[in-house]
């Protein structure tokens, strides 16, 4: 069965049990500065699993495009990828356990004619937090899962929450068994061997997590995701993802041109390629922060790998041709998108090799100061990054193929200092996925809560925070107006904020329970989004809203502020861009 089959069936399944259709959202979410991508189903939904009512009622179905970068070193073995496919279902305080296991049980069995003894499936053991998940167990009894075909395993199996803070609770997670024999008498599907392969997970979200603990969310919701790459190479008994239609056609190409034969780069350059395509197609450009850098370095590790097949560079754009024949049908865009994903592509590859050619020089140097010492410093690694903008990840590799160790640790550490300084970005936020809080962002910070406070006294008491991004050089900010400002709005707009900087209001902070801080008058953008006990950020008299932080102590601090565009965002929402300019 084809990818898109699978996609096909599964949202016909779940409309067919009441769900409605909900569209893929970008990969690059929209309002949340807190992740670089989207790494789940469940994120755009966030605001709809803490309690807001969702217009499309409390069953929904879709598949989202997702990018986890956390394995991007695996990438290259027989199953990691970075961009992928999750289909999701969703109960809103609707359906619960016994409901979605029963309707998980039915789409493997009947949709996808999987037959049950290869179904092995995983529940919550149990602990402190939460107790042992039999209702569960028991709902999958009933489907006629045998008993020895049910594991219960703890917290780092059976429990799911994205990132440190937000809805989570106990999952079940479903797992096919390859066929593959057992590699000892413990083999389950916990063991990483390939026999079992985990092909879905229904995460029963009813808690809330912050950093005081777990409380309960006022509805129970069920929250699940079924990998779509990895359920149409098993079901069409493929080794790796890197042998369906989705790969095949590039991976033949690579084949074809390579002079040598080495298949993890294959592999690593069409995955790349696709997760660049991917970023570029919904608006990801590189750079060297954030998600920036992230596309970056996938370019980056995808054109090493096509000069390790020896496979000459200006191959491509063939490549990327290949690729949107054969994932257009899936991703439409990737058609109108396509010359803007060939630019940017060759434009950074085009650096590259520049950076590439400069820095292995300096790596060979180096190499040869070290006179038979197999350890490459930290200070080197830092310096041929610093100096000729040679990426860490290559020299590691460069090292490896050339038999040396490097003490990436000590780069680390002289990175952090580095990063503290200049703020570029990092290497240690590409692994932690969060969004990066310096001097300068925290001052756009404060600068989004003045301007959503002129918003009211300029357009209207009911013009509202949509969303906000924020990075070094730049604020967004989205509100509900329905019109286009006039000059003389924007105007009053920046001389308001600018008035409140030259105050110079004490901007302070205090804990207090979520109602209270919602009677005082605080604005919020998602009220269910909060917990109890929330932090209000109050700025001199003009603002108070309900915020994570942090922010400055004085708006003394801020600079001159400056609307450099306004435009709109979508139907209703308006956008302006910012800046702060230093005085
Ligand atoms: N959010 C869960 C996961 O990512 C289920 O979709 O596994």
């Amino acid at each position: 069965m084809k990818a898109i089959e699978i996609r096909d069936k599964y949202l016909n399944f779940f409309k067919n049990h009441g769900h409605a259709v909900i569209p893929s959202a970008p990969l690059i979410p929209e309002n949340d500065p807190s992740v670089l991508f989207t790494t789940a189903g469940m994120q755009p939904l966030v605001p709809y699993l803490l309690g807001q009512k969702h217009p499309e009622g409390t069953r929904l179905t879709g598949y989202q495009k997702c990018l986890r970068t956390n394995d991007i070193d695996e990438v290259g073995d027989n199953r990691h990828l970075t961009f992928f496919e999750m289909l999701g279902n969703w109960s809103l305080g609707d359906y619960f356990k016994e409901e979605s296991i029963a309707m998980s049980f039915k789409f493997l069995t009947k949709e996808l004619g999987i037959p049950k003894d290869k179904l092995s499936v995983t529940v919550f053991k149990g602990d402190e937090d939460c107790p042992r998940d039999e209702v569960a167990a028991n709902a999958w009894k009933n489907t006629g899962i045998s008993e020895d075909h049910i594991y219960y395993y703890g917290k780092d199996d059976n429990w799911w929450i994205a990132g440190e803070e937000g809805p989570c609770g106990p999952d079940t997670e479903m797992f096919f068994d390859t066929g593959k024999p057992a590699c000892s008498k413990n083999c389950q599907p916990s063991c990483d061997c390939g026999k079992y392969v985990e092909i879905w997970n229904n995460v029963f979200m009813e808690y809330f997590k912050d950093k005081n603990g777990y409380t309960k969310l006022k509805q129970k919701n069920v929250d699940t995701g079924l990998g779509l790459e990895r359920m149409a190479m098993l079901l069409q008994g493929k080794e790796t993802p890197f042998d369906t239609e989705l790969f095949e056609p590039v991976m033949k190409k690579l084949e074809e041109l390579q002079k040598i034969n080495i298949i993890e780069s294959r592999r690593i350059v069409a995955e790349h390629l696709r997760s660049s395509m991917m970023i570029i197609s919904d608006g990801g450009r590189p750079s060297n922060l954030d998600r920036g850098y992230v596309l970056r370095r996938l370019i980056r590790r995808l054109i090493r790998h096509m000069n390790k097949l020896q496979i000459e560079l200006n191959q491509l754009s063939t490549l990327i041709d290949i690729n949107v024949e054969t994932l257009s049908e899936m991703y439409p865009e990737l058609i109108k998108n396509k010359e803007i994903i060939k630019s940017v592509i060759i434009e950074e590859k085009d650096k590259f090799v520049k950076t590439l050619a400069k820095g292995e020089r300096e790596f060979q140097k180096e190499i040869n100061k070290l006179n038979g010492n197999k350890i490459i410093s930290g200070q080197v690694v830092f310096k041929l990054y610093d100096t000729y903008g040679f990426p860490p990840e290559v020299t590691k590799e460069l090292a490896i193929e050339n038999g040396y160790e490097v003490d990436l640790k000590e780069f680390e550490e002289l990175f952090k200092k580095h990063q503290e300084k200049s703020r570029v970005g990092s290497e240690v936020k590409f692994k932690g996925g969060l969004a990066e809080q310096n001097e300068v962002t925290i001052k756009y910070h404060t600068a989004t809560h003045l301007l959503n406070a002129a918003l009211k006294q300029v357009i209207g008491k009911d013009a509202h925070q949509r969303g906000s991004n924020i990075t070094v050089d730049r604020m967004r900010f989205d509100f509900n107006c329905d019109h286009k400002l006039t000059t003389e709005e924007k105007q009053q707009l920046e001389d308001l904020v600018n008035e409140w900087i030259k105050q110079k209001l004490p901007v302070t902070k205090e804990e207090m329970n979520k109602e209270d801080a919602i009677k005082s008058g605080a604005e919020c953008m998602f009220i269910e989004k909060y917990p109890d006990i929330v932090t209000v950020y109050t700025i001199g008299d003009v603002s108070k809203e309900l915020c994570g932080g942090p922010h400055v102590k004085n708006t003394g601090e801020l600079g001159k502020f400056k609307i450099k565009k306004e435009e709109s965002s979508s139907s209703g929402v308006r956008r302006i861009k910012a800046i702060l300019i230093d005085k």
